[in-house]
């Protein structure tokens, strides 16, 4: 079907205005800046206007919500594919949907869902890449990168049209047949294999081991320092430097 795109000014956050708009289709929305950009866990994320691509979509899947545990995953994939093809990046992923170059972080998605856990449900995916380096992208807090500075030069209308078309071909995929080729696809992009990290539970409990890859419901393998396997569903991960 036809996917209808809008191109604003500044708005609050495009999660929250497709949130509001509601409706079954697909649409999409990108915005020129954010007042109030949305990350994850609660956080804001940074819009100033010239310096990133704020792209919402909108998306209705058959599926219910039960087996959408791995759609955060399938779209930090697919970005991160579509930023290297669109740049020659080495963009990865850190789980679940960080986009790194190197040690920056060069983006990041949130994804809210609607619906119950049987019968249709709809996601809000949004997407925030940084493009540029602008002043006031200085008082972000952590090691950041722009994709400016790395590889071939791309636009952000261009690359908001290519990403807009990689997830719509991705999305209707992993709504027919499920995560099985995206979990073929991930190591190629897992920012965090064999690396030893922490993970920081939503109650604060902490975990350390080492990162093995992922399952086939998307969650993060950690080989604890006793040697055994445990999976994550949801948590904070983060590197460790010995
Ligand atoms: C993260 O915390 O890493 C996720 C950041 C997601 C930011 C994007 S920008 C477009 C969309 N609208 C929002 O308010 N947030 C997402």
């Amino acid at each position: 079907g036809e996917l209808e795109v809008d191109v604003v000014g500044a708005v609050d956050s495009t999660n929250a205005r497709l949130a509001a708009a509601g409706g079954p289709h697909a649409r999409a929305l990108l915005a020129e800046a954010q007042t109030a950009g949305r990350g994850r866990r609660g956080r804001g994320w940074q819009s100033p206007p010239g310096s990133g691509l704020y792209l919402s979509l909108a998306w209705h899947f058959e599926s219910g919500l039960a087996g959408l545990a791995p759609l955060s995953l399938v779209v930090g994939l697919t970005v991160a594919e579509t930023l290297r093809r669109a740049s020659g990046a080495d963009v990865t992923v850190k789980w679940p949907n960080d986009l790194f170059v190197e040690a920056g972080k060069l983006g990041g998605c949130l994804v809210e869902l609607g619906g119950a856990a049987e019968g249709p449900c709809r996601a809000i995916i949004g997407i925030g890449i940084n493009l540029f380096d602008t002043a006031s992208m200085a008082s972000v807090d952590q090691a950041w990168t722009a994709l400016g500075r790395h590889g071939e030069p791309v636009g952000r209308n261009d690359l908001a049209a290519r990403l807009l078309d990689a997830l719509a071909a991705a999305l209707a995929d992993f709504d027919r047949h499920g995560f099985d080729d995206f979990l073929a696809r991930w190591p190629a992009f897992d920012a965090l294999a064999d690396r030893p990290v922490r993970v920081i539970h939503g109650n604060g409990s902490e975990m350390t081991g080492t990162a093995r890859g992922i399952d086939g419901q998307g969650r993060l393998q950690l080989e604890t320092d006793d040697g055994r396997r445990r999976a994550i569903a949801s948590g904070e991960v983060s590197v460790r430097v010995r």
